[in-house]
């Protein structure tokens, strides 16, 4: 999604603030644009598509000062184009903008019957054409600032400047993140602490409703009801080389890489009473709900089985952007459990506002530890994965899938744990091991998936979250239309769509439910379909017959099995894309975190 910048510089601000934007990219944009400020006046530049334009737009013609800001948009109100580029400018005013402002059409008439003309198709021109308007009736810059804020409706962070006040910067942030950054060379206000990471020193989260005012000797914050707030600044805990491939192609493949090192730390995550967190909350509970979106809803999808099967405790997954709407019936005895890498999905942190005011405990599991939900769960667990830059999430829903095996096995029947231990335990091993087969992927992805217009990806239990996230990485990075369904749903329809050669990947490890799968397969080589199978070594030699490819993962016990199948599905959609061409790492359309509902 959109992402702010925005310095105070020792010297010139531009080498930071495309460093910083750089650093975003990873959230998808369509478009770029930077405003300077200096000498009483405001110089801008903005240019349609990648960053690359910009940086050609400002070697030919390089506006100058030490502050400034900058943004990455993710076209929402108005197609991406230069006009709808921010930073948008009217008067002495400059402002970016993350977020919706909902009442902007309401805002917009009432602007426009005084007199304002719009040069943009965007909601957040509004944002400057009221901090103009308010500096036009006479009331100081910081003052101006806190009522355009006021007449706003929305969530939104938001980074300004105006000649008015040329040696400050304001910032604002409403259910929206926003962080500011001190450094040797300067003040900073990110939209994520990623783009600070090689300047920022110590950092600051402005909370919900808070604005700050940045200068050179450093900053104020105030809250909504506009009273000064002491925060004590954390260290900035990332390190650039954290935002860089390290040598491999694409954050993707890199992240992929990191898996086993990633699990290692998501098994080493403390759950426990020190945080007021206990096991006895779930036992207890009526029903857990597992709330997500995209790859972190089926990971809530795989839990639900876990949590049923090894502890006998009734737990549904839900789609985080469905949830509120439908009107579940919640009860104070239930528990909520949010799952989410950024903890910034505006549809999931509008699930957990709707259970907070229904009276439902909640509980966050994240990879951002500094984000909204983490603040305003009941409880917070990290997941541990470690920066993910890549748009598809690889090694975040490994971990979660870890952490969330861990909760059902707290609560699990004795019986069933033990076993279940062990396989969780052996987890970074096999992982590891998974990754070895990199190239019996490949082969699979580019004779079999890549050449085909459809494909199919089938799973049982938790099985079939892995089918479900199969095909959407495929259709994510590889844009391959691919559908993932419960294996015995395929005779109910999907059926109809496996003529001769279309490929359909089965996830069917070696277990209880293997047999069933079998038939499937059966039924799918019958009919001339190419089945890629993913299994085990058991699971491959039992169908060898029926298989066009098969990839046999190490072998492993409910749990551990359809994290490893998880990773090859991941892997198989990352090698689609790369047979094809297509950046993984720059979807298109997508954004990392997706902040508007
Ligand atoms: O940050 P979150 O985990 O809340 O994001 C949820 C989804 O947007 C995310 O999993 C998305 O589906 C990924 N692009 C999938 O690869």
């Amino acid at each position: 999604m959109c992402g702010i910048v925005g310095a105070i510089a020792d010297g010139d601000a531009i080498p930071f603030l495309m460093k910083g934007l750089s650093r975003l990219e990873y959230r998808g944009y369509d478009s770029a644009g930077v405003a300077l400020l200096s000498e009483g006046t405001i110089e801008r530049r903005r240019a349609k598509g990648d960053l690359s334009a910009l940086r050609e737009l400002l070697r030919r013609n390089p506006p100058r000062g030490a502050i400034g800001i900058g943004h990455t948009r993710w076209a929402t109100h108005g197609a991406p184009s230069e006009k709808n580029a921010h930073p948008h400018i009217v008067g002495e005013t400059a402002i970016v903008h993350n977020g919706i402002i909902e009442n902007g059409g309401a805002l917009k008439n009432a602007l426009r019957e005084k007199g304002a003309i719009f040069t943009s198709q965007t909601d957040s021109e509004v944002i400057a054409h009221l901090f103009h308007a308010f500096l036009a009736d006479g009331l100081a810059a910081e003052d101006a600032f806190a009522k355009t804020l006021e007449s706003l409706e929305g969530a939104f962070a938001i980074a300004a400047l105006t000649c008015s006040a040329p040696n400050s910067l304001f910032a604002a942030a409403r259910r929206s993140p926003l962080v500011i950054g001190r450094g040797g060379a300067g003040v900073y206000v990110a939209s994520d602490a990623l783009a600070l990471a090689a300047e920022a020193e110590s950092l600051i989260h402005l909370e919900d409703g808070e604005r700050a005012r940045l200068t050179r000797e450093g900053f104020s914050i105030l809250n909504a009801e506009g009273r000064a707030v002491k925060r004590v600044p954390k260290k900035m805990a990332l390190q650039s080389e954290e935002a860089s491939k390290g040598g491999r192609r694409f954050f993707m493949e890199k992240e992929i890489y990191e898996t086993p090192e990633a699990a290692a730390r998501a098994l080493a995550v403390p759950i426990g009473e020190e945080d007021g967190f206990s096991a006895a909350r779930m036992r207890d509970a009526r029903q857990i709900f597992f709330l997500g979106c995209g790859s972190a809803f089926y990971a809530g999808l795989a839990a639900s089985c876990w949590m049923e099967k090894l502890a006998g405790v009734s737990a549904r997954a839900e789609i985080a952007s469905e949830f509120r709407h439908r009107g579940a019936a919640l009860s104070k005895r239930d528990l909520a459990v949010f799952v989410s890498q950024s903890g910034e999905t505006a549809d999931t942190l509008s699930a957990l506002r709707h259970c907070e005011r229904e009276g439902v405990p909640t509980l966050a599991l994240v990879n951002v530890v500094e984000s909204t939900m983490a603040r305003l769960a009941d409880w917070t667990l990290s997941i541990g994965a470690g920066p993910e830059i890549g748009v598809a999430s690889t090694k975040t829903l490994i971990c979660q899938m870890i952490l969330l095996a861990r909760l059902a096995l707290s609560v699990a029947k004795p019986a069933e744990a033990k076993e279940a231990r062990e396989d969780l335990s052996s987890l970074p091993r096999k992982l590891q091991e998974a990754l070895a087969l990199s190239e019996a992927l490949r082969a699979m992805a580019k004779d079999y998936l890549a050449p085909s217009d459809y494909v199919l990806y089938l799973g049982r239990g938790a099985g079939y979250a892995v089918a479900l996230e199969g095909a959407l990485k495929c259709k994510e990075i590889a844009y391959i239309p691919s559908d993932g369904a419960p294996a015995g749903e395929m005779k109910h329809g999907p059926i109809a769509l496996i003529q001769e050669k279309t490929p359909v990947v089965v996830v069917a490890p070696y277990d209880r439910l293997f047999p069933k799968m079998l038939s499937n397969m059966e039924e799918i080589a019958a009919r001339g379909g190419y089945l890629c199978l993913l299994t085990d070594a058991e699971g491959a030699a039992a169908s060898k017959d029926l298989t066009r490819a098969s990839v046999a993962l190490p072998a492993a016990g409910e749990i551990g099995a359809p994290i490893l199948h998880a990773l090859a599905a991941q892997m198989l959609a990352y090698h689609c894309a790369v047979a094809l061409k297509h950046n993984p790492d720059r979807p298109r359309n997508l954004a990392k975190s997706v902040t508007v509902e």
